[in-house]
């Protein structure tokens, strides 16, 4: 039967810069079983993010990276199948790190339960998952944005950035955006409120946010590093915020980028930059999503999903992210 075989996708070999299709290995495997405590899972959506191309690296990071000829790593959401556990039954919809594949196990310790009825099960991995939660946290655990605020987002259609940019307004700031196409930045001003965009393929992003930001920029959360930050910081305001969660711009840099070089912007400003992880906030993450969840129902947060159909697309999916092809939060439907 069809069913009985589990596809999955390896990693094959290690990118030198940007990830290429060659890069992933599909498998077949016999189906896992749930032993006892866990449940046996039937993917519904993968998520792609960022993060996965750390992981295709070798040498040291905040989490290890995945081997040449394993699953590659990441979070999905779907239904169980089997359940050996008695906190879960067949049916429940549960979101975990499942890998690249169709089924996965996973200890019931190590699955959240998702609602259904509270918005569609994919949110899990987005809005109501790892991305609205990075958003919730960097904006108000390190950023911490105060009414009348300038803020800039980086990647600000994206999966985070879409979240941030909307907490950002609704703590009373002005709310400014990055984004690499017009449709990008047509979607964060008239669909999301923000109150104004700088597409930075083609325009100049220094010389527009010192337009916009006549006194400053007070938060600064970035996806992006790389030239979008280097004129971010030539544009702040004294006590400036800066919340440092990704760097897509040099994650397929073959040589790892200097700098930056000028941080004698922030002394000037007496401003405070800080890195983090999504999973350093781990306590706060029950009152994040309930926050983020009742936002969500009462339509005030909005969320883009970008769905790709079919497994068989995962590395399409991913390497297409690379380059800014998706448009909100990359899932794929399996
Ligand atoms: N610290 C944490 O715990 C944590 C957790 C989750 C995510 N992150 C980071 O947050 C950032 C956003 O993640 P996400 O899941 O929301 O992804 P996303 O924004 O939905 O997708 C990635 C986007 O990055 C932009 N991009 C790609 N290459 C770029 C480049 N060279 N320069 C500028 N922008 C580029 C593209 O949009 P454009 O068309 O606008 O270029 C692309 O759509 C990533 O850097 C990710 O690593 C960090």
């Amino acid at each position: 039967m069809p069913e009985e075989i589990n596809r999955q996708w390896l990693l094959a070999s290690r990118p030198s810069g940007f990830p290429q299709e060659g890069n992933f290995e599909l498998n077949e495997a016999s189906l896992p079983n749930a032993e006892h405590g866990e449940v046996m899972i039937k993917l519904e959506y993968l998520s792609i993010d960022p993060y996965m191309r750390g992981r295709m690296n070798e040498g040291k990071s905040y989490t290890p990276g995945v081997q040449i000829g394993e699953v590659m790593t990441g979070e999905g959401v779907g239904v169980v199948v089997e359940s050996r556990s008695s906190a879960l039954s067949a049916g429940d919809h549960v979101v975990t790190r499942t890998g690249w594949q169709e089924y996965s196990t996973a200890h019931e310790s190590a699955v959240r339960k998702v609602d259904a009825s509270v918005a569609p099960v994919s949110t899990a991995l987005g809005v109501l998952g790892m991305p609205g939660l990075t958003a919730y946290h960097g904006t108000f655990d390190v950023i911490d944005p105060r009414p009348g605020d300038t803020f800039v987002v980086s990647a600000a259609s994206g999966a985070v950035g879409g979240v941030v940019g909307q907490l950002a307004k609704k703590s009373g700031c002005r709310v400014i955006g990055t984004a690499g196409s017009d449709e990008k930045i047509a979607y964060i001003v008239n669909e999301l409120g923000f109150d104004a965009g700088i597409n930075y393929k083609t325009e100049n992003v220094a010389e527009r946010l010192a337009a916009l930001c006549p006194n400053g920029i007070d938060g600064y959360f970035d996806n992006v590093g790389g030239e979008t930050t280097d004129a971010v910081l030539e544009n702040l305001a004294t006590g400036a915020r800066i919340a440092i969660c990704g760097q897509i711009a040099n994650y397929n840099d073959v040589e790892q980028a200097m700098g930056p070089r000028n941080l004698r912007t922030l002394l000037v400003a007496q401003a405070k930059m800080q890195g983090f992880l999504v999973f350093q906030f781990v306590q706060k993450h029950p009152a994040a999503l309930e926050r983020l969840s009742a936002w969500v129902a009462d339509g005030s947060l909005k969320y883009k999903e970008h769905i790709v159909e079919g497994f068989e697309e995962m590395p399409r999916a991913f390497i297409g992210m690379m380059h800014g092809a998706n448009f909100g939060k990359l899932l794929v439907k399996v």
